[in-house]
C-alpha cells in the first residue's frame, strides 16, 4: 500500500470515541480510518492501570499491523494511563483526549466549572498535573460518573434511568455554582442533548473531539503523513489548506472486541450511517 493510502488508527474503551471520530472525519474527508471499540472490557474507567495499559497496547497493536500511520487514544482514562507506554512502543504520531479544562477555566464567568469524567482519568497523575497548571484561574469541581459510559453502551441516551443518574451527577455542580461543564470522557458528548436540557442554555457544556481532530492534522503534517490528509472546514492553515481536495472520501472499518451485532446496531444512531462490524478477538 503507497505510503499516502495508509489510514489512521482510532479506539476507545467502546462507542465513545465515535465523537471523536466524527469531527476526525469532518476535518479529514480523503483519510481511511480504522476504529476499535473495546466493548467486551468496557468500561475502563474502574479498571487498574495495569489492564487499560496492556489493552491499549494490544489494541495498538491491531491498529499499527493494519499499517496505521497514526493512532487516536480517542479515550480520556487510555489517554490519562497508557499513552506513555504507547509513545514508548511506537514509532509514530500518537494523539490523545484530555478533559477541556484549559477552555473552561478561560470560559467561566461565575469562577467554577464542573468536569464530568471517569474515575481513573479524575484519579490520573495527567489530571492532577492539568488542574495544577490551569485550575489556578478557577475552581474545578471533579464529578466521577459511575455507571453513565454504561448507558451509552448499551444505546440509552435518554432514557428514566440516564436521566436520574446524570441528575444525580450535575446537582452538586450546578449547587456549587459551575457555569461550565466539561465532559472528560468521550462517551459523553452523546449525551449532550439530554444534559442541555437538564442545564438549560446558560451552562456552557465543552468537549474536545474537535481539538483532537485539529491535533492529529498538525501531526500527520508535521510527520510528513500530509500527502493524502484533505482538511475541511474554512478554517484551516495555510499548511491545512495545501491538501485540501486531494483525495476523493475516505473509508471507515469498524471493528469490536464485543460482539459486533452490538455496535452494528448502534453505529446507525451513534455514528449515523450503518456498517459492518469485524471482529477484534478478546
Ligand atoms: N470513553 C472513555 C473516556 O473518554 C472511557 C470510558 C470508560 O470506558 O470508562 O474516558
Amino acid at each position: 500500500m503507497a505510503r499516502g493510502e495508509r489510514p489512521i488508527g482510532v479506539f476507545d474503551s467502546g462507542v465513545g470515541g465515535l465523537s471523536v471520530l466524527r469531527h476526525v472525519r469532518a476535518m479529514l474527508p480523503g483519510e481511511d480510518l480504522l476504529y476499535v471499540a473495546d466493548s467486551a472490557h468496557a468500561p475502563y474507567g474502574d479498571k487498574s492501570v495495569q489492564f487499560i495499559e496492556a489493552r491499549a497496547l494490544a489494541i495498538a497493536e491491531f491498529l499499527v499491523a493494519r499499517d496505521a500511520k497514526a493512532l487516536v487514544v480517542a479515550c480520556n482514562t487510555a489517554t490519562a494511563v497508557a499513552i506513555a507506554a504507547l509513545r514508548q512502543r511506537f514509532d509514530l504520531p500518537i494523539v490523545g483526549m484530555e478533559p477541556a479544562v484549559k477552555p473552561a477555566a478561560e470560559a467561566t464567568r461565575s469562577g467554577v466549572i464542573g468536569v464530568l469524567a471517569t474515575s481513573g482519568t479524575l484519579d490520573s497523575g495527567k489530571f492532577a498535573e492539568l488542574v495544577r497548571r490551569f485550575g489556578s484561574q478557577a475552581r474545578v469541581i471533579v464529578q466521577p460518573c459511575p455507571g453513565l459510559v454504561e448507558q451509552v453502551e448499551q444505546g440509552d441516551l435518554a432514557g428514566p434511568f440516564t436521566r436520574r443518574l446524570l441528575e444525580g451527577f450535575i446537582a452538586p455542580l450546578l449547587e456549587a455554582g459551575a457555569d461550565t461543564l466539561v465532559l472528560g470522557c468521550t462517551h459523553f458528548p452523546f449525551l449532550e442533548p439530554l444534559l442541555r436540557e437538564l442545564v438549560g442554555k446558560e451552562v456552557a457544556i465543552i468537549e474536545t473531539g474537535a481539538a483532537v481532530a485539529r491535533q492529529l492534522v498538525r501531526r500527520l503534517g508535521e510527520a510528513d503523513f500530509s500527502s493524502d490528509t484533505t482538511p475541511a472546514g474554512g478554517h484551516e492553515s495555510s499548511l491545512e489548506r495545501r491538501f485540501l481536495f486531494a483525495r476523493p472520501q475516505g473509508t471507515e472499518r469498524f471493528f469490536s472486541s464485543g460482539a459486533p451485532g452490538q455496535l452494528e446496531a448502534l453505529l446507525p444512531r451513534l455514528w449515523g450511517s450503518a456498517a459492518a462490524v469485524g471482529s477484534l478477538g478478546r
